[in-house]
């Protein structure tokens, strides 16, 4: 078992179902976020044509059904909230992409030796809700054969402390889920000893986007 744990998991789980329809809610009013738009730019000036892509922590599957309207054949979406998927696969249905879309519920870490390599894998807004940085990151690259792409809070000290504080305070509290920082760097040196370059480095206020590509 990851250290996330039955515990771990099922806090995230019960914290994103609570959220699920509000995201796709958000999404059909709004469409991308600002930090989304530059994931997606990043991600697209790689080549997206034909390319399949694995998005890990998929929500309700907006981010990678813009990208098979780009050009990208299929996707397929994980996520430890089942709400999230559930709501993944009703809107898919929706818009005509279910036969190009395929789901998993669970944690990546746990299920990752069930899932196929994709060109692509997103992570958005993800590893900052995740414990064990270190284990995602690896074994999502693990699954990558052409680009990996994500999205974390902003490495700057009036952003990180913040978020340490408030870790800090949940923990007290015994809240079942609770967002991390982790560092930058760190994941940076796993990539690049995965042999991946970075390609594209965007900010909004508090949300940094990367884009690496495999060499
Ligand atoms: C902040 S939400 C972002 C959802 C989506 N990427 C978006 O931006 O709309 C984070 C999502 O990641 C999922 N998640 C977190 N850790 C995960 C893991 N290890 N495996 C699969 N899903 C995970 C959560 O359940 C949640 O739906």
């Amino acid at each position: 078992m990851s250290c996330c744990g039955n515990n771990c998991a099922s806090g995230i789980d019960k914290f994103f179902s609570k959220e699920a329809a509000r995201f796709l809610k958000r999404y059909k009013k709004k469409g991308l976020e600002k930090s989304q738009k530059n994931l997606f730019q990043g991600i697209q000036q790689t080549g997206i044509s034909n390319q399949t892509i694995l998005e890990i922590g998929c929500g309700v599957g907006y981010f990678h059904s813009q990208l098979i309207k780009a050009g990208a054949k299929k996707a397929t979406g994980i996520d430890i909230s089942k709400e999230m998927i559930g709501h993944a696969k009703n809107y898919m249905k929706e818009i005509g992409l279910d036969k190009r879309t395929d789901y998993h519920v669970g944690d990546f870490v746990e299920i990752s030796e069930d899932i196929g390599s994709a060109d692509i894998t997103v992570l958005d807004k993800v590893i900052c809700c995740y414990p064990d940085a270190e284990d995602l990151v690896e074994k999502s690259i693990s699954r990558t054969k052409h680009v990996y792409a994500f999205t974390l809070p902003r490495d700057r000290w009036w952003i990180k402390y913040p978020i340490k504080l408030v870790v800090a305070v949940l923990k007290i509290f015994r809240s079942s889920f609770h967002p991390y920082f982790h560092e930058h760097s760190s994941i940076h040196s796993r990539l690049e000893s995965g042999n991946f370059k970075m390609d594209y480095q965007n900010h909004v206020f508090f949300w940094e986007t990367y884009v690496f590509i495999k060499n």
